[in-house]
């Protein structure tokens, strides 16, 4: 998503620490495999991720989050950074136990979110798991987009200007049929604030485990 070239400087800026929901799945991860952080952005959730894992893909479509990836996570041996998109993921079938998707599925359209489950399932290793992270729509800031399904949410610049990120909302039994229509099994799909899960009403994010059989 070009939006996300133009606007990494300021997001790098803004978004330092890694996402409070990422709290939630760690205890979930089995240590020591091979990871994928999926649309990585600037790296702030790799650290913590690289820090369980043998080795950890990071992978992302805008060359220029990866600009400042490669910088925040300069000095990890155990970490390869790619340009890639999650449709179409660089990696060999089965290959991964642990799959973060972390505020990067709502970013897709119908066609990318297609190719983009298919990959989650073709690159889990039996047994691997995917963690996901989207935003929830039933949160005050989008209460007069309630009725729509997407729409574009601003970024603003420091300058003023505007930048259109456009976003698609799941809702939980979505997430669950997109689970077992390709393959895998939701292990578990619940609401998140500030790290702790939490009621729907309000909630940041929508989160999902699922697991490959
Ligand atoms: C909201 S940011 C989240 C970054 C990171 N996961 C985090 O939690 O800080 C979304 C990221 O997804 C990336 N992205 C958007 N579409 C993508 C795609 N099709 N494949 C890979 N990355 C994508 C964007 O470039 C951006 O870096």
């Amino acid at each position: 998503m070009r939006a996300f070239d133009l606007i990494a400087e300021e997001w790098n800026g803004r978004r330092r620490e890694p996402m409070p929901a990422i709290d939630l799945f760690l205890p979930l991860v089995p240590t020591g495999g091979v990871m994928m952080d999926a649309g990585c952005g600037n790296g702030r959730n790799a650290r913590i991720i690289a820090s369980r894992s043998r080795l950890l893909y990071c992978l992302d479509s805008s060359a220029n989050m990866l600009t400042f990836a490669r910088k925040n996570l300069r000095g990890l041996k155990n970490v390869k950074i790619t340009r890639a998109s999650v449709t179409k993921l660089p990696l060999p079938s089965a290959s991964i136990d642990a799959a973060f998707y972390l505020a990067v599925l709502h970013l897709l359209n119908a066609n990318q979110r297609e190719k983009a489950f298919s990959e989650m399932r073709r690159v889990l290793r039996p047994g691997g798991k995917a963690f996901i992270t989207v935003w929830n729509k039933d949160q005050q800031k989008f209460h007069e987009q309630r009725s729509k399904k997407e729409f574009p949410v601003m970024w603003k610049k420091e300058d003023g200007s505007t930048i259109a990120r456009h976003y698609y909302f799941y809702t939980a039994s979505e997430l669950r049929l997109l689970a077992k229509k390709n393959g895998m099994r939701a292990e578990s799909v619940f609401y998140e604030l500030s790290g702790r899960k939490t009621e729907k009403k309000g909630a940041h994010n929508l989160c999902a485990v699922f697991s490959r059989a």
